[in-house]
Formats: C-alpha cells, structure tokens, sequence
C-alpha cells in the first residue's frame, strides 16, 4: 500500500491530498469492465434539490447514510440530512430530506472500495479513530448549467462540510467549463486549486483543518446541456450514549450494526414521540420563519415526520396485534 501510504503521509502533513484518476484506479482495483460506466450512468436521474434557499434549480442529488465500525461498513436507514447554520449558512439549519441513492450505486464495488480506502487513508492519519464508529454520508450531485447562465456547486462558498473527513469524486463533466476547487486553511488562505477534470480524480481532506469550495461551471457550448457529476462522501464520528438526529435508526431498517444502538436507548414508542416532537419543532419553525422558501421547507419536514410517527405507531401496533393472536394459539 506503498501509495496509499503516500496520500496519507500528504493528508497528515497538508491537511488534503489531491489524487488523479490512474491513482484512484489502481488504490480501488478497477480493471476494464468493472461496472464503472453503469455506476456513473446512476447520475442521469437525480432528483432536483428542492431545498435551495436560493430558489435556485440547477442542483440535483440523492443521498445515503452509513455507519462504519472498525472493518464493518452498513448502510443506515433513510434519514434527512442536516448541517448547522454555522456549516451552511445558505441552506443549513433544516432538516433536509433527498431521495435515497440507489442500491446500484450504495451497494457497487466502487462504492464500498471508496470507503475502505477512506477508512485507511483517514485511519492512518488518525482522523478516524479505531476504537469510534462512524456516521457516514453519501451525496451523488448533479450540476447543471443552463443556457443562460451558471450553475454553483457549492453555493455556499468557501465553507467547511462540519464532518471530521471528506472526499469529492469526479463522475464527470459534460459541456462545461469552470468548477475550480479551492482548498484553504481555517484562516482561508488559499492553499490549493484543482480542477477535477477525469472521472475518479478525487480530492480528500481533513475538515476540521481544511475549507472548500468550488467555483461556477458555464456551458462550454451554450446549445448543449452541460453538466458536473460527482460523489461526495463524508464521515465523522458518532456519539454512541446519546443519539444524534441523524442516528436515529428507522422502523423495519435496522441492519444488525446498527440496532443494539437502538435497543439501548429507545424503545419504538419513545421513538415515535421523538418522531412527534421533531414535527411539532418543525411547525414552530415554519411559524417563526420570515422566508416563504424556509418556511415550506419546515413544513414538509414536518409532514416527513408525522408520516414517519405515524408509521412507525402502525408498526407498533400492529405487533401488538401479532402478539395478542400468537398468545391466543
Ligand atoms: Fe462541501
């Protein structure tokens, strides 16, 4: 693993390492014919991103969580995603809920050979901690750039993701120029530029040392779609004794890794009241909400969750239908 340790090596003394794609292909061992094209066909139906304080529609994605302890990697129940204001000034603060990624892609070799080279590359810096599982989170992202105008990847702009690591994977570029990703210390000093220009050209790094962010693509040719592809993955370690929101494992989806986390500190109705009281927050949000944007953001969270209690009682009750007929035999 001589150049995996390399990468390491840089990510420890820079804080990022940027690694072409003849890297990428050997560090996940892909040969000819290995699903690459299928994989990166699963960016052709995106939904948009509904979310964008900005009304913008140039964004579409899909996303997934995981948990990881120590080798073992599971992925999680579907669950909204969530950054703090401080994070994402533009869209953070709500409860973002995107269609789940598929199992072509959550389940492909490259998918889980990603994670595994992350686990190795940020486990031989010492960001992730052996001994401390993960919570992982995975967003295909499409964006497009319309004939008249950009389209922004991050329109947040110089920002940090507020996870421990990341990595941003080049799917591909179709018409477009621009997409420079910039990479800079906690003072914003620019340290970097890069454009990732081939498929699997991939930048990783530290964010609790590291911000980026990555600038306006236009079409190349304006009587052309263009579009920039590609897979952003996160991870950062997760609080056991105390479940975080986005740990919350859901009704009927609790892989075995993930359980005893449940069992230990949620029986399924105290679940469906947290389920409850996550809607009623999201309604008092709504009420306080001066954007008419943010404030149908809230509401459908809340709709979200009301679904998800409601759910989530159907299931209880349902047992104790089962049970109820099972004692009768
Ligand atoms: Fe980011």
């Amino acid at each position: 693993m001589q150049l995996a340790d390399n990468i390491a090596a840089e990510l420890t003394r820079s804080g990022f390492a940027i690694v072409p794609r003849r890297h990428m292909v050997e560090l996940l061992s892909l040969a000819e014919g290995s699903g690459w094209q299928n994989f990166a066909a699963n960016w052709k139906d995106l939904p948009l991103d509904t979310f964008m304080a900005d009304c913008g529609q140039y964004r579409r994605r899909r996303f997934a969580t995981f948990g990881m302890q120590g080798s073992r990697i599971v992925r999680k129940p579907h669950q909204p995603h969530f950054q703090g204001r401080s994070f994402n000034r533009l869209n953070g603060g709500v409860e973002r809920w995107f269609e789940p990624v598929g199992s072509e892609v959550a389940e492909s070799a490259v998918t889980f050979g990603l994670l595994s080279l992350c686990r190795y590359l940020f486990g031989s810096t010492g960001i992730i901690e052996p001994m401390r599982d993960q919570h992982i989170e995975l967003h295909q992202f499409r964006i497009e750039a319309s004939s008249d105008g950009e389209g922004y990847p991050t329109p947040e702009g110089m920002h940090r993701d507020g996870v421990d690591w990341a990595c941003i994977t080049m799917i591909d570029r179709n018409n477009v120029d621009g997409a420079e990703t910039r990479i800079a210390d906690e003072r914003g000093r620019v340290l970097a530029t890069v454009t990732l220009a081939e498929p699997l050209d991939t930048v990783f790094f530290d964010d609790r040392r590291i911000r980026h962010g990555v600038s306006a693509i236009h079409r190349t040719d304006p009587d052309q779609a263009g579009w920039r592809d590609v897979l952003v993955t996160t991870g950062r370690h997760v609080t056991t004794s105390s479940l975080a929101s986005n740990d919350v494992p859901l009704r009927g989806h609790e892989s075995p890794a993930i359980r005893p986390v449940f069992s230990r500190n949620m029986s399924r109705m105290s679940l469906i009241d947290t389920y409850r009281e996550k809607a009623s927050g999201e309604r008092a949000a709504a009420k306080e909400a001066s954007l008419p944007n943010r404030r149908q953001v809230h509401e459908r969270a809340a709709a979200t969750w009301d679904r998800m209690a409601q759910s989530a009682q159907d299931t209880f009750d349902q047992s104790v239908v089962n049970a109820a007929a099972k004692a009768r035999l």
